[in-house]
């Protein structure tokens, strides 16, 4: 049995790992946290300080880390120093160049090629590159769109305790990411992250990211341009289905032996039934229809920020000038109209 570290084993994800660690029967399991919670009890682990000497000291085998991106470039590279395989969590050594970033299901041999170091990506690209890798491996991705619906366990234990004690008139959308004038950094990061991990580095990826006032359960909706259809028999949606079953996960004793991506019928597949679930839950596909510009859009609705040429006055009193102008429109019945 390898001798196992879970760091930030008092967070959000670090709780959610001690428990599938013990499901699985790792039984020599450390819990480390900051000065903070040192001494606390979780269940008969005591927890103990992640320390750069404790860390170092060569009595570990895998060291789980789950503290924020600062803390992990600080801590971890002690722990590869003491022989530790080190699996990261957080934003720390992502996109690092020779630090395999891995999902098992998708892209799990990169993981034998660390230094030490294996990533762990963004919450909401997991259950993306999920669904992408057999899309992917059946029909060529072109490019991708998704809308994410992100849980608030997301943000961590705090803002999850904030929200069950916050009145629900109070609950609202939140972007609780840095912005860099462009992207919010989640956005960025799901892009950045789906073109490593699927090595396709000029992917186009448009993201918008979205936190909503639920406690766990992150959401997608994902648009989805392929080279050729998924089921070159088939035009009709339903039959891109099955294109998406992906291996069963052969992690651990207790490995489920159904398919990672889980297959619901329309309608379901809610955040909380997949609270409890290993796979991802997928519920609705649609094939969506091409229009007259070559993009596809969802059935209904599709808002698309378009550009147009307009003449504005200039301010200086200069002949008129042409300039781009952005407007956001959305299709209906096959007709194209600005949001009002
Ligand atoms: N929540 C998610 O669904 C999710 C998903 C993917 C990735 N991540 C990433 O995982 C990391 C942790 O997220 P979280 O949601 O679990 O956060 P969290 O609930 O705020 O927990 C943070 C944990 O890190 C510990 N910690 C903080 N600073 C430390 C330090 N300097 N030394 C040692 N331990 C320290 C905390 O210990 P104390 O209790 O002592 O403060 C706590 O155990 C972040 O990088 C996050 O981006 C989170």
């Amino acid at each position: 049995m390898p001798r196992i570290g879970v760091i930030g084993a008092t967070g959000a994800v670090g709780s959610v790992v001690l428990e599938l660690l013990a499901q699985r029967g790792f039984d020599d399991v450390r819990a480390f946290a900051s000065s903070r919670s040192a001494g606390a009890k979780l269940g008969e682990l005591t927890v103990e300080e992640a320390t750069a000497e404790a860390l170092a000291a060569g009595e570990l085998d895998l060291c789980l880390f789950s503290i924020g991106t600062q803390a992990s470039q600080d801590l971890v590279p002690h722990a590869v120093r003491g022989g530790a395989i080190c699996i990261d969590k957080s934003a720390a050594f992502r996109l690092a160049d020779g630090v395999p970033l891995v999902v098992p299901e998708v892209n799990g041999d990169r993981a034998l090629e660390h230094n030490g170091i294996v990533a762990n990506p963004n919450c909401s690209t997991i259950p993306l590159v999920l669904a992408l890798k057999p899309l992917h491996d059946a029909a060529g991705l072109r490019a991708v769109r998704v809308a994410t619906y992100q849980s608030v366990s997301g943000a961590g234990a705090a803002r999850l305790q904030e929200l069950l004690e916050e009145a629900p008139a109070d609950h609202d959308l939140v972007w609780d990411w840095d912005y860099d004038g462009e992207d919010f950094e989640d956005e960025s990061k799901l892009r950045a992250e789906t073109r490593k991990i699927l090595e396709l580095p000029e992917l186009p990826v448009s993201v918008t990211c979205v936190r909503v006032p639920i406690p766990v359960g992150h959401s997608e909706a994902v648009w989805i341009e392929t080279q050729w259809h998924p089921d070159r028999r088939a035009r009709s949606s339903p039959r891109a289905a099955p294109r998406l079953r992906s291996e069963p996960s052969r992690v651990g004793a207790n490995a489920r032996a159904r398919p990672l991506i889980h297959i619901v019928s329309p309608g379901r597949g809610l955040p909380v039934e997949a609270a409890s679930e290993v796979s991802a839950l997928s519920g609705r596909f649609s094939d969506a229809p091409v229009d007259r510009r070559g993009s596809t859009s969802p059935r209904l609705l599709h808002r698309r920020v378009a550009q147009t040429r307009s003449t504005l006055p200039d301010p200086t009193g200069r002949p008129a000038r042409p300039c781009a102008r952005t407007f956001t429109t959305y299709e209906r019945d096959g007709r194209l109209c600005p949001i009002p």
